[in-house]
């Protein structure tokens, strides 16, 4: 291991972009679709990973909400989350802002309720049992219409003491933020903060929008942000942390070498990014792993390091005394 994979390993860090399904392991998956009755079209885990080869964002969604399937109990929800609770714990990461997609759940008569108490009875042993603290957020899929949004969201009600923001996720292409003003607005009068995947494979102006018409407190992504240097300014000029997740980049084709992936380049630019494994059961690793990739790939600096994991906690939606705290430890390992 050379120094900087040692850098890596050894700073404690907070991952911001990660959907708990796309946590789902083929070995986790097969065994809660044996105990739930539930035949898999893959005969071993081999055979299912095999699969997990995309040209784009659309060939990984159809085979990530055919593994969602099999999720069925509470405790599903609740093994799930503390699998990847176990992966985020070795890979020192300290805070975690976890997604979760309703409607994956609901539209096969899973209760949010069912999905929300596993997740969260999950997160609340993480943070007694492994000191992780995290957050939940209720991310909405965009190929659905916005009033089938909205009423997903009402769904979140009862249980706003659990949730922090609300998401927007899934296909990205022809779903532009604007679609979804009402949904937002209706997020703010919860009291919810907002984050909203754009510019993984949307143009700039989805970027531009989402800042501008969803308000958005946090970008997921924002790669193609680069391509428009008034819009790198205004992100810089709002403060927004870029939530980067550079295998899914790779795996989704959003970059075609990891050595054009443009975390170098954001950093380089002053904007706030940080790094993320996004859906890591099926990009090839978790947060460590996405770290590795490009610092090894970009030659990136012990500077450069220690600034994308100071930016993962000021990205993050902890108190301003807590991020403080997360920081001077840091200094403390420098
Ligand atoms: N859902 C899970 N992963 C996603 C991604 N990378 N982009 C959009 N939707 C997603
Ligand atoms: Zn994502």
């Amino acid at each position: 291991m050379n120094k900087i994979q040692q850098l890596i390993r050894k700073l404690p860090k907070a991952e911001l972009h990660l959907h708990i399904e796309g946590s789902f392991e083929p070995e986790l998956m097969f065994a809660i679709a044996k105990r739930n009755n539930i035949d898999l079209p893959h005969d071993s885990v081999e055979s299912l990973r095999a699969t997990y080869e995309f040209n784009n964002l659309q060939e990984f969604l159809d085979i990530y909400y055919q593994g969602v399937n099999v999720l069925q109990t509470e405790q599903d929800y609740y093994d799930l989350t503390w699998a990847y609770l176990l992966k985020a714990q070795a890979d020192n990461v300290v805070h975690t802002e976890i997604m979760f997609d309703p409607q994956s759940h609901t539209e096969r008569g899973i209760s949010v309720d069912t999905a929300i108490n596993g997740i969260h009875r999950a997160l609340l042993d993480g943070q007694a049992k492994l000191g992780i603290s995290s957050f939940l957020i209720f991310s909405l899929l965009r190929h659905l219409s916005e009033e089938e949004c909205l009423e997903t969201l009402e769904l979140a009600i009862p249980h706003l003491d659990k949730i922090k923001a609300i998401g927007l996720d899934s296909s990205e292409m022809d779903h532009p933020p604007e679609k979804f003003t009402k949904l937002y607005k209706r997020a703010e009068e919860l009291g919810l903060l907002k984050v909203a995947h754009a510019g993984e494979e949307g143009p700039p102006a989805y970027v531009w929008s989402a800042i501008d018409v969803l308000n958005i407190d946090r970008i997921d992504h924002g790669n193609r942000c680069l391509e428009d240097d008034k819009l790198v300014e205004h992100i810089k000029q709002k403060n927004l942390t870029l939530t980067v997740c550079p295998l899914s980049n790779l795996k989704l084709q959003v970059v075609s070498d990891i050595k054009q992936h443009p975390i170098k380049t954001m950093l380089d630019k002053g904007l706030n990014a940080m790094i993320n494994s996004d859906d890591p059961a099926y990009f090839g690793g978790y947060v460590n792993d996405n770290f590795f990739a490009v610092a090894d790939a970009l030659d990136l600096s012990e500077e450069d390091i220690v600034q994308l994991v100071k930016n993962s906690f000021t990205g993050s939606f902890l108190t301003e005394s807590q991020i403080q705290e997360h920081l001077s430890q840091i200094d403390k390992l420098l």
